[in-house]
């Protein structure tokens, strides 16, 4: 009897892992998706009845003239675009934050009326917005929209923004809900759950404290390190982690508080699988923060929107500038982040100008398309590029970015080239987890190859509007045949040949690349061993479990290794492994992967924390004298704290001085640990000054926040 209710058991388990959509699953590894960003207000109104809903009165514009009203768009209009979206090859929608949002309105500086139409001033991170779901506020329609994504194959990601509540001196005064609930507001803070500093401006965008801790545009500042605060944000996330969300677009990453991001995306982790990326808004790979950026994503286990290669797309097909700027960014951020093919990369979105309006030019388009869906990271593309739409009010700045939707036609170039090359992406590894390098380049025309391992793709784009170009010398690692193009011809494309040549440089027959052209040829190679492109997430302590994407896994089970260490393996096909992180020494390892019949895989790097993590505000006094250009960072015993490191890149930091000569930074640290640790300072020139005396210890607490605060020792 047990025997057979335990089979029971067993076969219903084996159906609910048969029948859940693969979707649904393994958000972890992304990088085989294409995402389709959509400002819900804008997209589709799906329900007419959430339009002007009582508790946020006269914030719609059904005339859809004011710019800054709500206009209809809801979560039910995305739910009932899921085929639309599914045919385009879209495999993941980030919405708009979809949480209850201020409920009044704010007269802009010349008086007209404004809504939170595009979500970011919340007011309850714990509800749905009453204009995008219903008038209780409750999760019906953002349920049924995840159940409709998965099952046309699409995941969901919710752009999460905990840097701030509503404007602190308007409205609502920045009052946050727990589900419904008064928590507080800015004004009468007696709890101190946000932050009450001036506006970030001139300069202090780029200095370390002010981003962080500064007002960005008078929206009231969320006190992370607050223990309610801190709870609070997490178990929102968490809620959406329940409701079956796949990942999270994090807003404003640079000015929130970045040592407390690392034990959200831990908190994130530990509670299940999940893709986090970021939009840390800078310009160019020599923005005075770069450097914090890469560093940032490479600890945190957070990746980022790929702003300086979105600067260089605008500049290249935008306005014409030469393809090495694309080449110097790829190569640049390419030293730089260690999990790169995990950017995320785009054309344009909701806080810029739309392509078509810096040059409306379709075959500029339909060329940055291709090149952001074939090039290194994870595209996104904004909603109504695949029908062209843009308004070019004001430049078409925000708001004219955001017009509605208006044609859902399946049958425009730009919606078949994206189709393509969505597949292309699923069909050939080279496209996910390939290296980048450029072939053949001048001001017009940009050759690149995409490889992982035996998988090629070779791309070709002439940007010129009228003049061909005679390509001779163009080298490939596609082995010799002759290759048609992948996008049979849409936009230019045409057959090539490949002969035989040696060391990955097969010489292609000379061709005429004509004006305005993408081609894109591709081979796939069959058998081999595995070959690993993917661990997500990046981090995580003994207990997390961590998705390995590649090829050739096989479908027998085989070992997958920490180091040395065998790691319990939780599913296993023949192109994704979700492992388990084992009980080891925390450290960088690197994971392996064999397969059935011995074949072990490439590494690929991976850092075991201690233990989950906990943010804490670690303050040293009086560490001076430092001269302009020395800083004081933070090493100590454990791989969050850089295992004493004493380099810009390994240890903590640099740390922040708003009350100069002390110094502090919040470092999410294994709880429940006791730590050892020291300050150092690096100066200008590099050199290291260690504090004296012996280690400071702290045990770190269990859960919530902490702070630690120790004297410089001479
Ligand atoms: C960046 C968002 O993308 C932008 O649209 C928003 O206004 C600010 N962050 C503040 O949340
Ligand atoms: C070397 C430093 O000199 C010392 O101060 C520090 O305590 C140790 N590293 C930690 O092992």
């Amino acid at each position: 009897m047990l025997k057979l209710s335990r089979r029971l058991i067993g076969l219903s388990l084996l159906f609910c892992f048969v029948l859940t959509p693969l979707s649904a699953t393994l958000a972890a590894d992304f990088k085989r998706e294409v995402i389709y960003q959509i400002i819900t207000d804008r997209f589709f109104d799906g329900s007419t009845s959430n339009n002007n809903p009582s508790q946020s009165s006269g914030l719609y514009d059904s005339t859809k003239t004011n710019w800054r009203a709500y206009w209809g768009g809801d979560l039910a209009g995305i739910q009932q675009k899921m085929s639309y979206l599914a045919g385009m090859g879209v495999t993941a929608i980030w919405i708009s934050p979809p949480v209850d949002n201020l409920n009044t309105n704010i007269p802009d500086g010349s008086g007209n009326p404004t809504a939170s139409y595009h979500g970011y001033q919340a007011r309850d991170f714990k509800r749905i917005e009453e204009h995008f779901g219903n008038s209780s506020n409750s999760w019906t329609e953002f349920d049924n929209l995840v159940t409709a994504a998965h099952a046309n194959g699409i995941k969901v990601i919710v752009d999460f923004a905990p840097n701030h509540s509503t404007q602190n001196n308007a409205g609502e005064f920045g009052a946050l809900y727990d589900n419904g609930a008064l928590l507080g507001n800015f004004t009468s803070d007696t709890n101190g759950y946000f932050h009450h500093n001036a506006n970030i401006s001139g300069g202090g965008w780029d200095d370390r404290y002010q981003a962080q801790y500064f007002t960005l545009f008078d929206l009231a500042d969320i006190n992370q390190q607050h223990p309610t605060m801190d709870a609070y944000l997490k178990a929102a996330a968490q809620l959406f982690q329940q409701h079956g969300v796949d990942g999270f677009r994090i807003d404003a990453i640079k000015h929130l508080n970045w040592g407390w991001q690392y034990s959200l995306a831990n908190s994130i982790y530990t509670f299940g699988d999940s893709f986090l990326f970021g939009e840390w808004f800078q310009g160019t790979t020599s923005d005075p923060l770069y450097r914090d950026s890469y560093k940032y994503a490479n600890k945190s286990g957070i990746s980022m929107l790929d702003f300086p290669l979105n600067t260089a797309i605008r500049n290249v097909f935008g306005n014409n500038a030469n393809f090495s700027q694309i080449d110097s960014v790829i190569s640049q951020e390419g030293s730089n982040f260690t999990w790169k093919e995990d950017l995320v990369t785009f054309i344009d979105n909701h806080d810029m100008a739309r392509f078509l309006s810096i040059n409306n030019n379709n075959n500029r388009l339909h060329e940055a398309l291709a090149f952001t869906l074939t090039s290194r990271g994870i595209p996104c593309i904004y909603y109504g590029t695949e029908q062209y739409l843009h308004n070019d009010t004001s430049g078409g700045t925000d708001p004219y970015n955001r017009p509605m939707m208006v044609n859902f036609s399946t049958s425009t170039t730009a919606y078949q080239v994206i189709n393509k090359l969505s597949t292309l992406r699923r069909n050939n590894t080279a496209i996910p987890y390939g290296s980048m390098s450029q072939r053949w380049m001048n001001n017009d025309v940009y050759i690149y190859e995409r490889k992982f391992f035996g998988n090629v793709v070779l791309v070709a784009i002439n940007k010129n509007e009228s003049s061909s170009y005679s390509i001779t010398g163009l080298n490939t690692s596609l082995p010799a045949g002759s290759y048609s193009d992948y996008l049979t011809g849409s936009v230019g494309g045409f057959s090539i040949t490949v002969n035989s040549g040696s060391g990955g440089n097969n010489p292609v027959t000379n061709f005429t690349l004509p004006a305005h052209t993408v081609s894109v040829w591709q081979f796939t190679e069959s058998g081999g061993s595995p070959q690993v492109g993917s661990i997500g997430p990046t981090n995580g302590q003994s207990g997390v479990k961590v998705t390995i994407g590649g090829k050739n896994f096989g479908s027998t089970t085989g070992t997958v290794k920490f180091g040395t260490t065998t790691a319990t393996v939780n599913s296993w096909t023949p192109t994704h492994i979700v492992a388990t992180t084992p009980s080891v020494t925390n450290g960088n390892y690197s994971v392996t992967v064999t397969n059935s019949g011995g074949q072990v895989s490439n590494p690929i790097q991976y850092t075991v924390l201690t233990a989950k993590l906990i943010p804490i505000t670690f303050t040293v006094n009086n560490a001076s004298p430092t001269s302009v250009g020395d800083y004081i960072f933070l090493t100590g015993n454990t791989v969050e704290l850089g295992k004493w490191s004493t380099t810009w890149d390994g240890a903590v930091g640099p740390l922040l001085t708003p009350n100069y000569p002390n110094w502090f930074n919040v470092v999410s640290v294994a709880a429940g640990q006791t730590i050892q640790f020291k300050f150092i300072k690096i100066a200008a020139n590099g050199s290291v000054t260690w504090e004296a005396g012996s280690n400071h210890t702290y045990t770190v607490p269990t859960s919530g926040t902490g702070s630690v605060n120790v004297n410089w020792q001479y």
